[in-house]
């Protein structure tokens, strides 16, 4: 029988799998970190608002509570962005001829909602629930960061169900006082780790939370 691949074309055939497989390699690389990476998870990034409303302003200068304008977040699945009106209350009498309000001013009179550009959201078939977190005390800072010193809104967390699985399986570390979840600066409790530290573990008891159950699929996949 004459030899059909010479010993060169073997070697050849070797080089290309040995490419081949270094290509798909490569490829799982690169996919896996475009994942993780700020493109792909948004952390970081702001977004063109119609105003250029800035939370380190009315939240850190002001003193405003997250509340006074997210009015659903302790009742209802989505936290709720402010209606206009919300703005007027002051801005019908501060800074009140601002180009920069000037379509707060048109969406009040043509009774049209401002359109924002949302910077923090999972994608449709991921089901959310605020009021649960803020009735558990889950603060706004552990998934929102520090809005307070935020001019621009931008996302702190990357939002993939790993993140959300990770407080789920464990949560006692991220319990808080209810009535205290829209502070934005923990440090003097996480300071005090010898205090604090059977406060989330007697509070997972106390709630009657299952971690075991809070990674069922049914839970965030309905
Ligand atoms: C409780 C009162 C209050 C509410 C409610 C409020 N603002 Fe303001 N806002 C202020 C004050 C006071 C200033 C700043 C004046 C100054 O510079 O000292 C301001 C400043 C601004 C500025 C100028 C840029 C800046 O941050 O300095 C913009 C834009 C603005 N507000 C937009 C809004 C929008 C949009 C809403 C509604 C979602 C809103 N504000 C709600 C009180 C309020
Ligand atoms: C004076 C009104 C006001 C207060 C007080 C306020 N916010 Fe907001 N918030 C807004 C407005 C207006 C937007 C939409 C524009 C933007 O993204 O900056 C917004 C957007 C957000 C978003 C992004 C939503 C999205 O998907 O785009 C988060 C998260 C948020 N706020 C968290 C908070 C937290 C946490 C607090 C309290 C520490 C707070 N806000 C206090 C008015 C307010
Ligand atoms: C356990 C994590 C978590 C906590 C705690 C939390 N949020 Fe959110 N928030 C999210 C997620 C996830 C979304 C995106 C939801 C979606 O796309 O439906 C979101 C969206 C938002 C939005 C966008 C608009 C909307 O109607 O939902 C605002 C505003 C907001 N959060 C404010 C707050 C405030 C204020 C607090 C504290 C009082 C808070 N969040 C606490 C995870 C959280
Ligand atoms: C920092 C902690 C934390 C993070 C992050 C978090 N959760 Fe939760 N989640 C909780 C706690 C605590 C509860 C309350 C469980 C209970 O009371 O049984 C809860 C409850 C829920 C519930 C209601 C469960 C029920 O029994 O009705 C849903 C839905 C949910 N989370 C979805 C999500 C999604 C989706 C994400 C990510 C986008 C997320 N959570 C991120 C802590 C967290
Ligand atoms: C605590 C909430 C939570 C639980 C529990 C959960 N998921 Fe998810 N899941 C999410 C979120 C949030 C996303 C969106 C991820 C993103 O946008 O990157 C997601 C995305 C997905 C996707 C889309 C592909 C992907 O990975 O991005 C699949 C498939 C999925 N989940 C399957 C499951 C299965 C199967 C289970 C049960 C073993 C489960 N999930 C449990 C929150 C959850």
């Amino acid at each position: 029988m004459p030899q059909i691949f010479t010993a060169s074309a073997d070697t050849w055939l070797r080089a290309m799998l040995l490419l081949a497989v270094l290509v798909i390699c490569a490829g799982i690389l690169l996919i896996g970190g475009y994942m993780d990476s700020s493109y792909a998870t948004l952390v970081g990034w702001v977004r063109d608002q119609p105003v250029p409303f800035s939370h380190e302003h009315h939240v850190r200068g002001l003193g405003i509570d997250c509340r006074y304008c997210h009015t659903s977040v302790e009742i209802g699945p989505q936290a709720g962005l402010p209606a206009t009106h919300i703005c007027m209350t002051c801005h019908s009498q501060v800074w009140t001829g601002a180009p920069m309000l000037a379509p707060v001013r048109e969406s009040l009179a043509k009774d049209t909602p401002l359109q924002w550009h949302r910077v923090a959201r999972v994608p449709d078939y991921v089901y959310f629930n605020h009021s649960i977190h803020i009735a558990r005390g889950v603060p706004c800072v552990t998934c929102h960061g520090r809005v307070d010193q935020m001019p621009l809104l931008a996302r702190a967390e990357p939002f993939q169900m790993q993140w959300c699985l990770d407080c789920h399986r464990n949560p006692a570390p991220n319990l808080r006082p209810p009535d205290q979840v829209t502070r934005m600066d923990w440090s003097d409790w996480d300071n005090h780790p010898e205090q604090h530290k059977e406060y989330g573990a007697l509070m997972v008891k106390a709630y009657g939370i299952e971690p075991s159950k809070l990674d069922d699929c049914s839970i965030c996949h309905r």
